[in-house]
């Protein structure tokens, strides 16, 4: 199965709530967020989106300029019936993050919860960073969280890259400068524990 049919699969077989990363909010990321100080209309793309809430809550606090991209229709368009006309508001690109044609430069913010581990292979992480580099402005923001290396080594029944700092640091390359990160104990709605590495990075180059 490819990828698109796996997370088509997914969220077609699954009510969001069951899902193993699902959080009613997405506290840290929005808490981070929102301590950029980053303006209204300032351009920002929650990667591998999925189901999230965070979209709801980015709206909520006032933001007018987000993109949701997701590898998955069926999961973009759950969100769009959750907002209803909200939704109008919301940039939607579906597509693979590996591959998608995104604007340049454009970005002030890229957020991405458990999509990037998801790239075991070094030409995928490759293909990943220059649509990061090619779409995040300098002075942008990267607010990642990926499986740490107490986390489980599958995700969604997917084999994953586990990272402690030093790892990520080195697979994202010298453009980004670490701002803050932090671990955090994930609670699957199955009851199984996640340690993710939460961290905030800002494009310098
Ligand atoms: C583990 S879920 C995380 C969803 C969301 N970020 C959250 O924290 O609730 C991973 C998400 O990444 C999406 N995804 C997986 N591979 C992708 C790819 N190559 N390009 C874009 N999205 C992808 C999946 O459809 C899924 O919604």
């Amino acid at each position: 199965m490819n990828q698109k049919d796996h997370w088509e699969q997914v969220y077609s077989t699954k009510p969001t709530e069951k899902l193993g990363w699902y959080k009613p909010h997405l506290q840290t990321s929005l808490r981070w967020i929102k301590e950029l100080g980053l303006a209204a209309e300032a351009p920002s793309i929650d990667v591998g989106g999925g189901a999230s809430t965070l979209v709801d809550d980015l709206l909520g606090a006032g933001y007018r300029s987000i993109t949701v991209l997701d590898i998955s229709e069926k999961a973009l368009c759950s969100v769009r019936e959750r907002l209803g006309k909200k939704a109008n508001m919301v940039t939607w690109l579906e597509g693979d993050i590996t591959s998608v044609v995104l604007p340049s430069h454009h970005y002030e913010l890229w957020h991405d919860r458990a999509v990037f581990h998801f790239f075991t292979e070094l030409d995928q992480q490759r293909k990943y960073r220059e649509n990061l580099l090619k779409a995040l402005k300098p002075g942008g923001h990267l607010i990642i969280g990926t499986f740490a290396l107490e986390a489980p080594p599958k995700c969604s029944g997917l084999p994953v890259e586990r990272y402690n700092l030093e790892q990520l640091e080195d697979t994202l390359g010298t453009e980004f400068e670490l701002v803050r990160h932090h671990k955090e104990k994930h609670v699957t709605p199955g009851g199984l524990e996640q340690m993710y590495l939460y961290c905030c990075f800002l494009r310098n180059a």
